[in-house]
């Protein structure tokens, strides 16, 4: 193998310029595998290190996509790309949430390991390093289990959450361990902070389409939801949020920070500026779900609201379930103001987590090795949304769009009209797969036509299989 020298610190541009040059002219087709690196490599006489460094430009100016254990390949050229989902262009109003029956049933699904998973947006337990993490819970039994066989603290273990506010540094989200209080997942800390600022009846502002566990939550509380129209590819419709806000009054406001689940965006932190200072000029509390941000397929990772706000009106919500443990149940909220009410309310209601996991996390967390963890996830799921992409744009019906994720797992494809998903999935569920239809992502039940795909589960020749089904179903009905 040949040496690293001076000049191919600067070789791997000119490599990177042919290689590109060769998917332009078609020579290497959207798809095909591109050469090896070793290939490169000798045919370009330079090191193995300068033909990983092109390949990796070549990554972040989305020409290839590497996927793992396979190599690289050419992405589909822009041009080729089907469409972005189109916005829902609505007019906003506060309405009632009723998804709470149609949630359960499709949690019950999600669980069925009989099913082919294209409906749970949970990471396989080889994906998560379940065995790599169950050895810190071992090993914080043996050295520690009497000791942690009571109570936490009000607020939580205090070396997790010294731990959680060391990461959020980060991304310039000052925090102090006391600012956070430890949660049973994202899904209690956007429950307690939605009934901090909020009492029934009032409206909360939310993305369109959004998580329906968010919705959900709305319902469980007896919030009103006012729902924004939303891009697939910019968020907000921000004129729109404007006019709403404008015409009624709104109590609180309920975003993802980043990758909203379903469409995959992230908003510019120009916007979420603009966003924070429109919610100011309303004194609405904005409460952000920071669920996916360590999911980005970006070199950056986004920066939430709440490093964007001055003003401290931003209660931030969020956890570990989509990275390594959606089991352990191990989220956090930092609510600012509102610490008091949200303690109150957790006191009465769980008293606290349960402790020996959150020390145990706390141990995983100092021992390194969460980056390297995060690093090969968000490969495996850059890799997994783009061979989905792929034979969705293959195999579903003409005029198929499809959502193009920038971080998290789950694609939102939007069918023609015609194609009603609930029915779809009646059909899909007979023949073993399962899948997140339209309408569960809205309270006024606007996308019936649509579905939510993850690739959580990584990919293979099941996941393959099911999709290639899903696509002759849907055909079949259009
Ligand atoms: C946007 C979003 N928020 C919250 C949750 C739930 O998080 P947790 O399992 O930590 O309660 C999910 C799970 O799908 C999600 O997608």
């Amino acid at each position: 193998m040949k040496e690293d020298t001076a000049q191919d610190s600067h070789r791997y541009q000119e490599v990177a310029a042919y290689v590109a040059g060769l998917a332009e002219r078609g020579t290497l087709a959207a798809g095909a595998r591109a050469p090896s690196l070793r290939e490169v490599s000798r045919q370009q006489r330079v090191s193995l290190s300068t033909a990983l460094q092109a390949y990796r430009l070549l990554e972040d100016r989305g020409v290839l996509q590497a996927r793992p254990r396979s190599g690289y390949y050419v992405a589909a050229a822009a041009g080729t790309r089907p469409q972005r989902p189109a916005m829902s262009r609505h007019a906003p109003r506060a309405i009632d949430v009723a998804v709470s029956g149609f949630v359960v049933q499709l949690l019950a699904h999600a669980a069925d390991p009989s099913l082919v998973p294209l409906g749970c947006a949970v990471p396989s337990a080889e994906l998560l390093a379940t065995a790599h993490l169950d050895r810190f819970l071992a090993r914080a039994i043996r050295m520690h289990g009497p000791e942690h066989n009571t109570y936490t603290e009000p607020r939580g273990d205090a070396r997790l959450r010294q731990e959680i506010a060391r990461r959020a540094m980060r991304w310039g989200q000052a925090l102090a361990p006391e600012d956070i209080v430890i949660t049973s997942g994202c899904t209690e800390a956007v429950a307690l902070a939605l009934a901090a600022v909020c009492k029934p009846g009032d409206t909360v502002a939310v993305e369109s389409p959004t998580y329906f566990g968010l919705l959900h939550a709305l319902e469980a509380l007896q919030l009103k939801a006012l729902e924004l129209p939303t891009d697939a590819a910019t968020g907000i419709d921000l004129p729109a949020m404007e006019e709403a806000l404008n015409a009624q009054p709104v109590h609180a406001c309920l975003l993802a920070s980043s990758f909203n689940n379903p469409l995959g965006f992230a908003m510019d932190e120009a916007k979420k500026r603009s966003i924070l200072a429109l919610l100011a000029r309303h004194r609405i509390p904005l409460i952000e779900d920071d669920i996916y941000g360590d999911l980005h397929f970006g070199p950056v990772r986004p920066r939430p609201f709440a490093a964007l706000d001055r003003a401290g009106n931003t209660l931030y919500c969020s956890s570990f379930s989509k990275t390594v443990a959606p089991g352990w149940r191990l989220g956090w909220l930092v609510p600012g103001r509102h610490m008091r009410t949200v303690l109150d309310r957790k006191f009465a209601m769980t008293l606290c987590g349960a402790s020996l996991p959150q020390s145990a996390f706390a141990d995983f967390l100092s021992s390194g090795g969460y980056d390297n963890h995060l690093r090969r996830m968000r490969r495996a799921f850059a890799d997994g949304l783009a061979r989905m992409s792929d034979v969705v744009a293959e195999v579903f019906p003409e005029g198929t769009r499809i959502s193009q994720p920038e971080g998290g797992f789950v694609l939102w494809v939007e069918l023609p009209r015609r194609i009603k998903t609930r029915e779809l999935l009646d059909a899909a569920l007979a023949q073993g797969i399962c899948f997140a239809p339209g309408d569960v992502f809205a309270a006024g039940r606007r996308y019936a036509h649509c579905m939510r795909l993850s690739c959580g589960q990584g990919w293979d020749t099941r996941i393959e299989q099911g999709l290639r089904t899903l696509g002759a179903l849907s055909c079949a009905r259009s």
